[in-house]
């Protein structure tokens, strides 16, 4: 069974990553969930919901949000540094870190492992693996810039959320699909069918 982390931390767009955790746990992946300590505040801040940080709570809460089984799905504390997901011996498929904050892009870019979603990051790039981000800020200063490029030079895919026209959204839930569909294809995944450009239909 595939196997992915799923970072989340506290930049604006945490519909981004609620769906991304519903369609990984639809097609029945082993998910591995950690949300930054600021993910807490942001998530209640655009959501309006508190999420419980015990773990097993966590579970709960989620099973009953997303209306889904949550049996293949672990839930951390940004502070877990020993869970198995910290060390390169425990695989994955895969790490996306949705949405993606400036500063966590700085500590991981300067290999500063503060939190678990830093320490994994920076497995993830030790080890050769896939490590997806979707930093959000706007604009993006020179440090900004410099940070992705430094993530973007060893390997890391910077997926920035910004939506398509071509796809003609017509509600914000139809955007979200879009760009999570096309985050998840930096991983080879087809997790939702989307509206695909096919070319100027005459
Ligand atoms: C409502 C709200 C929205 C925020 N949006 C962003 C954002 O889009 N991008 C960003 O880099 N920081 C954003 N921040 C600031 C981060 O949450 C803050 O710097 C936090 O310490 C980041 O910690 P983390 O990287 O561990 O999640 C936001 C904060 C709040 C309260």
């Amino acid at each position: 069974m595939k196997s992915y982390i799923l970072g989340i931390t506290g930049a604006s767009a945490m519909p981004l990553a609620e769906r991304s955790l519903q369609l990984l746990l639809q097609h029945k992946y082993n998910v591995h969930v950690v949300l930054s300590r600021g993910a807490y505040e942001v998530w209640n801040s655009e959501i309006g919901v508190k999420i419980p940080i015990d773990t097993n709570k966590q579970k709960l809460f989620w099973s009953h949000r997303l209306n889904l089984s949550t049996d293949t799905l672990s839930c951390y504390r940004w502070n877990d540094n020993s869970a198995p997901i910290a060390s390169g011996s425990y695989k994955t498929n895969g790490m996306v870190i949705v949405p993606c904050t400036m500063g966590t892009v700085g500590r991981i870019a300067s290999g500063y492992s503060l939190n678990l979603i830093e320490r994994c990051a920076d497995v993830q790039i030790k080890e050769g693996r896939s490590l997806i981000i979707a930093p959000r800020e706007t604009p993006w200063s020179p440090i900004h810039l410099k940070n992705l490029t430094t993530l973007a030079e060893v390997g890391v895919k910077v997926f920035p959320p910004i939506p398509a026209w071509y796809s003609q959204p017509r509600s914000i839930d139809e955007m979200v699909d879009f760009l999570v569909t096309r985050l998840f294809d930096l991983l080879d995944e087809d997790l939702y069918p989307i509206k695909r450009w096919t070319g100027n239909s005459k």
